[in-house]
This record gives C-alpha cells, sequence and structure tokens, in this order.
C-alpha cells in the first residue's frame, strides 16, 4: 500500500516537473515567468501539496526518497525559471533599447530667440550715452493737462505753435502730449537744482504720416539747470552725444530756430550718412536732416518749474531716437519702424 503511494507521489512529481518544465519553456515573457515563479515554488504549489499529502503516511526512508525526489524537482524548476528568465530579460531589455533608442545626432529643436525692435534698441543707446554723461532717467505721461503740454511752456491758448501740435483731446483740459516737454515742467517742480533729467516717450499729433513724421512718435527730453549753463554746454553735450551715437566723424550742425519754451532756439541737425552733407537724393538734396530741437530754457519756463532764472539758467533738448537710428543705418521711411515686417527687424538682431 505504501509502495503504491509512494510510486503514486513519485509519477506525479515527475508530471509536474515536465508539466513545469514546459511552461516555462513556452512562457514569452518575465512576466509570465514571475507567474510560473510563484505557482511551481510557491507555498501552496503542487509539489509542496504532494509531500503534504503523502509524506505522513510514509516510512522513514519512503519520506527521504520523496524528499530528495521533490528537492530535484524544485531545483530543475527553479533552474528552468531562472535560465528563462535571464534569456528573456536579455531579449526584452534589447528590445526596449532599440524601442526607445535616442539619436543623438539628430539637430535639436529651433526656438527663435527673440530680441528689442531697432527703435528701443535706439532709445537704450541714447539713453546710456545720456546717464554716462550724469543724466538721470525718468518717465512722464503721456496723457497730460494741457496746461503742462502747453500753457507752462510758454504756449498760451491762441498761441499759433498750438497749430502745429494738434493732438487728440481727451477732456477740454486734458490731451494726449503732444512733446515729452511738458515732463520738464514736472520735474522742476518735483527736485531742487542741479538738475539734469532724461525723459524717454511715446508722443502724439494729429498729423498726416509721411516718410519723416508720424502720428504716434517716440522723443527723448533733456533737461539740464544750474547755475551757470550756456549755449556752450548745449552745443557740447548734444555733439558728445551724437558722436558716441554715429562716430566722432559724423559732423552735427545747429540751425537757428524757434521754440516758444526757449530762447534762443536751435535745430540739431547731423550730415547725411549717403552724401557726407554734399547733398543727395536720400536727403532730399539738403546734405543735412534734423535730429531734433533745442534751446536754452524760457525764463517764463524756469518759472513756471519753480526756479528763479535769476539764479539759474538751463538747456533743454527733444530728440528724435528713430531720426537718430535712420541716419546711423541709412533707413529713408519711418514707417518702417511701425509696420512690423520682420524682413526689415530682422536686420537688428
Ligand atoms: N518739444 C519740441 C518738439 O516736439 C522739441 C524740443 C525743442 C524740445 C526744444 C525741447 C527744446 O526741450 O528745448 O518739437
Amino acid at each position: 500500500m505504501i509502495g503504491d503511494r509512494l510510486e503514486e507521489a513519485r509519477d506525479r512529481i515527475e508530471q509536474v516537473r515536465a508539466e513545469a518544465l514546459h511552461a516555462i519553456n513556452e512562457a514569452q515573457t518575465t512576466h509570465q515567468v514571475e507567474t510560473l515563479r510563484v505557482e511551481y515554488t510557491g507555498k501552496r504549489s503542487a509539489l509542496n501539496q504532494v509531500m503534504q499529502e503523502v509524506m505522513p503516511a510514509l516510512e522513514l526512508e519512503g519520506r527521504k526518497r520523496l524528499g530528495a525526489d521533490v528537492n530535484a524537482a524544485k531545483q530543475d524548476i527553479e533552474h528552468a525559471l531562472m535560465s528563462r528568465r535571464d534569456e528573456l530579460g536579455a531579449l526584452e531589455l534589447e528590445q526596449r533599447l532599440e524601442a526607445e533608442r535616442i539619436d543623438v545626432t539628430l539637430p535639436g529643436t529651433d526656438y527663435p530667440r527673440g530680441y528689442s525692435h531697432p527703435l528701443l534698441q535706439s532709445v537704450r543707446e541714447i539713453l546710456t550715452i545720456l546717464e554716462q554723461m550724469g543724466f538721470a532717467v525718468y518717465e512722464g505721461y503721456e496723457v497730460e493737462w494741457e496746461t503742462y503740454n502747453f500753457d507752462m511752456l510758454n504756449v498760451p491758448k491762441y498761441h499759433p505753435a498750438r497749430d502745429a501740435q494738434d493732438t487728440f483731446y481727451i477732456t477740454n483740459e486734458m490731451l494726449l502730449r503732444t512733446q515729452t516737454s511738458p515732463a520738464q515742467i514736472r520735474l522742476m517742480q518735483s527736485h531742487d537744482p542741479p538738475v539734469r533729467f532724461a525723459v524717454p516717450g511715446w508722443c502724439y499729433r494729429n498729423e498726416a504720416e509721411d516718410a519723416t513724421h508720424g502720428d504716434r512718435f517716440f522723443q527723448i527730453e533733456g533737461l539740464v539747470v544750474e547755475s551757470d549753463i550756456t549755449m556752450a554746454d548745449l552745443k557740447g553735450t548734444l555733439t558728445e552725444v551724437a558722436h558716441r551715437y554715429f562716430g566722432a566723424d559724423r559732423r552735427v550742425r545747429f540751425r537757428a530756430s524757434y521754440f516758444p519754451f526757449t530762447e534762443p532756439s536751435a535745430e540739431l541737425d547731423i550730415e547725411c550718412i549717403i552724401c557726407r552733407g554734399a547733398g543727395c537724393r536720400s536727403c532730399g538734396g539738403e546734405g543735412w536732416l534734423e535730429l531734433g530741437g533745442s534751446g536754452m530754457v524760457h525764463p517764463k519756463v524756469l518759472r513756471a518749474g519753480g526756479y528763479d532764472p535769476d539764479r539759474y539758467s538751463g538747456f533743454a533738448f527733444g530728440i528724435g531716437p528713430d531720426r537718430y537710428a535712420m541716419q546711423k543705418y541709412g533707413i529713408n521711411d519711418l514707417r518702417l519702424f511701425r509696420e512690423d515686417d520682420l524682413r526689415f527687424l530682422r536686420q537688428f538682431n
């Protein structure tokens, strides 16, 4: 009886072993191998069941034989599991490496880098030069009181200069500034002399647009007030700014002019980059091109700012950074700065 049970158990063990080895051989993934490992070597495996069922009924000799058989079968199965797992593992790694292959020699994604607009570049360049010469940079208001934009700058109502600077009125007393000059008054009212200010900003005018005029344009205002400022300071300062911006070989000239807020007044010109003053088509035969206005601050303006004209004198200027850029790079139309045409803008990268 006992011998029969032992024989039966040994058959069963052999059967499980064969079945396990076959299944392991058939496994296609390491995951399947793992499932088989649990099934055939775990606590509740068929081999353990055979042991638990048959062992108690056997003699010592029979137990030894059964134990040895089960262990041999287990070892075979474990060995098969291990080698199949390694085999499939290597295969899977290879497949993954192939699937996730990265070609490090492929060119990367090109992200275009931005850069500032040529007008802004010019503004920054001019402001940097002014700062190096001791100017502090401030901003005024684009929406201004009429009185700051005109009256305090010695342009009373009905003054003909208002015609040339018509603009958009927000109310009867409030407008879009036609110039950065009102900032002169505001800065004098809030600072004691001596002062040296630069004020960049947008200005607005009711203007028929052409190659050198826009209804919205950028201006940089300058104001210097100290005790003994003369026209020589004005000329020296603006000439130096021009030389640093354009190069020392570009000639500038001061042309007598008129502004209500300065006396005397002067227009600042730069020699044409194309003909160097001789006159050509690009400069309309003039040889010179306008960069901005300037002059000695009018006593009435100093007084409006709260300064005593008997103690202090000063000069002021209002220049167009777009005109500076045009004369530096040979651009013939101001409108190019506003059209956002990348073919134009990319040249200033
Ligand atoms: N504000 C004047 C304009 O827009 C330019 C100007 C001229 C400004 C003379 C000044 C100056 O400060 O002194 O035409």
